[in-house]
């Protein structure tokens, strides 16, 4: 070990130490607030956002200007005293969506706005959408006013002239749906040729490793490390305590307020790193509002409430004084009910009322500012879009549904493909585990405790110096042996590889990529962009590349990527970027990509390009690319659902944490991104056994379910706590496994209709206005409904049931409840308050195994909620190989089920495609059923079947037949 490396190693030790001691002291965690931007520290935020209050652009439309172009309708607005006309166009899409779009006229000298190609689906399935959008000439005024209407007669649109106003109603019965630009806050930055391309400033961007600091006692010293939470780590140990410490000389963090002033396009400084923003000026926004809404939700990731709260007006306890930030940051200690950025962003806002719901996205992949405001007269909600850079491009969802909306969205962005079945099961992670005999021992406890689990992790720990692609060969020296030990138990493993790549010419990754040019670029276009992770030294991969993507996705193939097998999937982590010595622990807004956009234009997309690249290349490496990938993605963008998972980073192990996590996955799930879940246990700090049991609980119910735990805390494996905790979280897992045919169905119709899998009350009931408050509570489809405890020594707790509907509790079905209501319900520790519809029938499997592998030939036990007021009953299963992807070719089975309440009958259909498969059903449980039946035939074969019936719980169960199970189709009549 050299000097500095063991001063490193120190230092290091050090600062666990302090961490651990600080945990142990049970201090909360905390968030560096001086190290992230707010709005008034941001020119263009501030300035679109004062402009509200002062003089705004007050655009018009150009008479004459609107004429039918094939299926579009174009105009041109313009504002006094902006530089020329703008080109506005509208479209609409069979579903009922409107789209508009605003941009410069293309002029020679001024670069077009950077747009990706990649959000939305391709051009084919947007134009199989698309539907002819006809002008009304005949209601043209003499101002210019008009409208349209869409072919399908879903939508029709005004378009005010003077001042310019989009107004979207339903044109059967004239209801006003969504107001665009109503508050004239429609802003564009337009540039003049000269103003593109020039470079304002020279400045300083982008620190290296071995520079200069100061810390808050104003001594030069050196810095050898950067911290994930972004701080330096100086050579003689020294430590920014203090809020807001950085290492950089120049830190200013409110000088940009005063440049933003005088010049809109001058530098900006922030934390002591400077944004020469040489092409000035070019932030956009406009206001959007939803006539008759009070509630809108959406646009994660925040820690905040699913309903969001407003961030403009009346101060109150329902009011943040910061917009909604949408800028990916690895957040460090993130608090919650907050606006501030997180890892991930979505600019789709969904407004719903009784009324009604519509939605809007906002296609711009820069940073982007997110007022929410009640408007004055009415108290409907406005959303104020403010971003850095690109065009307007506004996607208007017209409903008028909540089922409506989900469909339009998933039209324009896609879907989920349905997971392999094994990453729906339970993943056990910790940064880290320390070796393959770590490993075998841990898959080793959980066999021996008959506790069951799909896949094992490792982070970045395993790797041989935080090289992704590679293995310490003294911890991990057998990989293969390793992975194939854990398949043989018919689990998987799955590894880290962040897109952070170490500057070491012995690393063939490195080398490679060096060698081609794959990296993103410094400011200046030709160097390679260098920043601090934790490998040290590193460049980052241009992932916008389609060739850069292909050559990350063949890293994963098993000659490149040696050590792997099928067995293993990915994570990627740490790609917001996540850049510890950058601008808010990111990347440079100056860095440039292959093709010259700078990093500011397309920041968002970063971890949507690093996880779609993963997928290709876990497709890709098998031959016939049939076998469907898993990976995981910390950062996300509108369409980051066709990519697979994502998690809500790093949480702590506090009650508020596992509270905020239901509302963080409804916004996602409501926002098209259904397979979304949170650290159980907490990433930072050690849960007690009750918080650790409770967060189980919920994470049972929550689509990603996966414990994971910071390297400083204390070993959690569910076996550590003893008979009785083990117990009841196996229990609580054992649940979760009994529902995979459910879950998996959950997600086969999400993937064909858009459908979040975990849903709002009011997706249910959309008229109960009790509902639209609620993030606490959600749905699993339209059949399960879950309020889990988050508040420690709680016995029992309030559940509401929306109108119109009736639950059975889930667990303990000795009775129903009629909707409408909050009820009381027992919440020991060992249970969760799960209930199921009276009307829904929920296919289970009931046989504890290892793994979901294991239970895959095992037959069915269907769960009927009878309706009381004797309506019937339906429900569906989706069954395929939980594999590959032949189920896109025809290689999948559906049953429908059915009990008809009247007839005493319960039916259930099976159709296949090009496999037949044999299902069998082992047991029926009917929920409420009001007597006990004097018989029970299986009407094929006019056998009868076996049942017992509980007189006090009312419920029915039709065991094992004797002879054979109840194969699918069947139908069973009760006498
Ligand atoms: C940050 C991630 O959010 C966390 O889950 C992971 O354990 C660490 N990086 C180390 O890789």
């Amino acid at each position: 070990m050299t000097s500095t490396a063991r001063a490193l190693a120190l230092v290091r030790a050090l600062a666990l130490a302090l961490a651990v001691l600080a945990l142990l002291a049970g201090q909360s965690v905390a968030v560096d607030r001086k190290k992230f931007r707010t709005c008034a520290q941001t020119g263009f935020c501030a300035r679109q956002r004062d402009a509200g209050a002062q003089e705004k652009d007050a655009y018009h439309l150009l008479p004459g200007s609107q004429a039918q172009d094939g299926d579009l309708v174009r105009a041109q607005i313009a504002a006094k005293g902006t530089r020329g006309p703008l080109n506005l166009s509208f479209q609409a899409y069979k579903r009922g969506v409107l789209r508009m779009r605003i941009v410069e006229p293309p002029q020679d000298g001024i670069r077009p706005r950077y747009e990706s190609p990649d959000i939305l689906l391709g051009a084919d399935k947007l134009d199989e959408e698309a539907t002819p959008l006809r002008l009304e000439p005949a209601e043209k005024n003499a101002e210019g006013t008009f409208s349209m209407t869409s072919s399908d007669g879903r939508l029709r649109a005004i378009v005010t002239a003077a001042p310019f106003r989009v107004l979207g109603e339903d044109p059967d019965s004239g209801r006003p749906i969504v107001l665009l630009n109503g508050q004239s806050m429609l802003h564009f930055d337009q540039r003049a040729p000269g103003d593109d391309g020039t470079l304002r400033s020279e400045h300083n961007v982008g620190a290296g490793a071995d520079q200069l600091g100061s810390g808050h006692d104003g001594a030069a010293r050196k810095i050898v490390d950067w911290g994930e939470d972004g701080k330096p780590i100086y050579e003689d140990g020294h430590e920014d305590t203090a809020l807001g410490g950085d290492a950089s000389a120049a830190a200013d963090a409110d000088s940009n307020e005063d440049s933003a002033d005088s010049d809109p396009g001058a530098p900006e400084s922030f934390g002591g790193h400077t944004d020469a923003r040489p092409h000035g000026a070019t932030s956009v926004g406009i206001d959007v509002s939803f006539p008759g809404c009070k509630h809108l939700y959406g646009i994660p990731e925040h820690a905040a409430p699913f309903s969001l709260k407003s961030t403009r007006g009346p101060k109150s306890e329902a009011a943040f004084d910061e917009p909604y930030r949408n800028y990916n940051l690895d957040v460090f200690e993130y608090e919650i009910d907050e606006p501030m950025a997180l890892y991930g962003h979505i600019p789709l806002a969904i407004a719903h009322s009784a009324a009604g719901t519509a939605s809007v996205f906002w296609n711009n992949p820069s940073e982007t500012f997110v007022d929410i405001a009640n408007l004055d007269d009415s108290g409907d909600k406005q959303v104020h879009w403010i971003s850095e850079s690109g065009v307007v491009d506004v996607m208007v969802m017209a409903g008028p549904t909540p089922v409506d909306v989900f469909q339009q969205y998933a039209s324009l962005t896609g879907t989920t493909p349905i997971p392999p079945l094994f990453s729906l099961g339970y993943h056990q992670c910790r940064w880290n585990y320390r070796d393959e005999k770590d490993i075998e021992e841990v898959n080793a406890n959980f066999e021996k405790h008959n506790f069951p689990y799909d896949v094992i992790w490792l982070d970045i720990e395993h790797t041989d110096g935080k090289r992704y692609f590679t293995w310490d060969q003294h911890k991990f020296p057998t990989p293969t042996d390793m992975q194939d030990k854990i398949a043989h138990f018919g689990r998987k493993m799955v590894t880290i590889v962040d897109p952070h790549i170490k500057r070491d010419t012995n690393y063939h990754v490195h080398r490679e990529a060096e060698r081609l040019g794959y990296y993103i670029k410094d400011k200046g276009g030709n160097k390679d962009f260098k920043g601090w992770c934790w490998p040290g030294d590193s460049s980052y991969l241009d992932f916008t590349s389609p060739t850069v993507r292909q050559w990350w996705a063949d890293q994963f193939s098993y000659k490149n990527y040696v050590g792997s097998t099928p067995n293993l999937h990915t994570w990627n982590d740490m790609n917001e970027p996540s850049v510890f010595n950058g601008p808010e622990v990111s990347m440079t807004k100056e860095a440039r990509s292959l093709d010259g956009w700078e990093h500011r234009e397309w920041h968002n997309l970063y971890g949507f390009y690093h996880q779609w690249a993963t997928m290709q290349g876990l497709i890709e490496r098998n031959t016939g690319h049939n076998e469907r990938p898993f990976v995981l993605s910390r950062s996300f963008f509108a369409g980051s659902q066709r990519h697979g998972a994502i998690w809500t980073g790093d949480n702590a192990a506090q009650w508020s944490h596992l509270k905020i996590a239901s509302d963080m996955l409804l916004s996602l799930n409501v926002a098209g991104l259904p397979f979304a879940g949170a650290d159980v246990g907490g990433f930072f700090g050690n849960p007690d056994e009750e918080l650790l049991e409770r967060w189980y609980q919920a994470g049972a119910f929550q689509p990603f379910f996966r414990a994971h735990a910071h390297i400083d805390t204390k070993r959690r494996e569910p076996y550590l706590f003893g008979e009785e905790v083990l117990a009841r979280i196996r229990k609580t897992v054992s649940l979760r496994y009994s529902l995979l045919p459910f879950w998996y169905t959950l997600f086969h119709i999400h993937e064909t209709s858009g459908l979040p899998v975990m849903r709002p009350l009011w997706s249910l009931a959309p008229q109960d206005e009790v509902t639209f408050s609620l993030g606490d509570q959600w749905l699993l489809g339209h059949d399960l409904l879950v309020k889990p405890v988050t508040d420690p020594g709680v016995s029992s707790l309030s559940v509401y049931l929306p109108v119109g509907t009736s639950w059975y509790q889930f667990e303990h079905p000795h009775k129903m409840y009629t909707g409408g209501t909050h009820i009381t319900e027992d919440a020991p520790l060992d249970k969760i308050p799960v209930f199921v519809r009276a009307g829904a029938i929920i296919p289970r499997k009931m046989r504890l195994r290892r793994s979901s592998q294991a239970m895959r030939d095992d037959p069915f036990t269907l769960m009927i909620g009878v309706d009381p007021n004797g309506g019937s009953s339906e429900g569906s299963l989706y069954v395929d190989d939980e594999v590959t992807f032949d189920y896109r070719k025809g290689d999948s089975c559906k049953s429908a089920f059915d009990y008809d309440a009247q007839a005493a009958k319960l039916s259930g259909s099976l159709s296949c495609g090009s496999t037949a498969r044999t299902l069998h059903i082992e047991r029926l449980v009917f929920l409420g059923m009001a007597r006990r039946p004097s018989k029970v035939t299986l009407d094929a074969t006019q056998e009868s079947l076996d049942f017992v019936f509980d007189e006090e719980t009312h419920v029915l169960t039709v065991r094992k037949p004797v002879r054979s199970f109840i194969p699918i189709p069947f139908s069973v009549s009760l006498a």
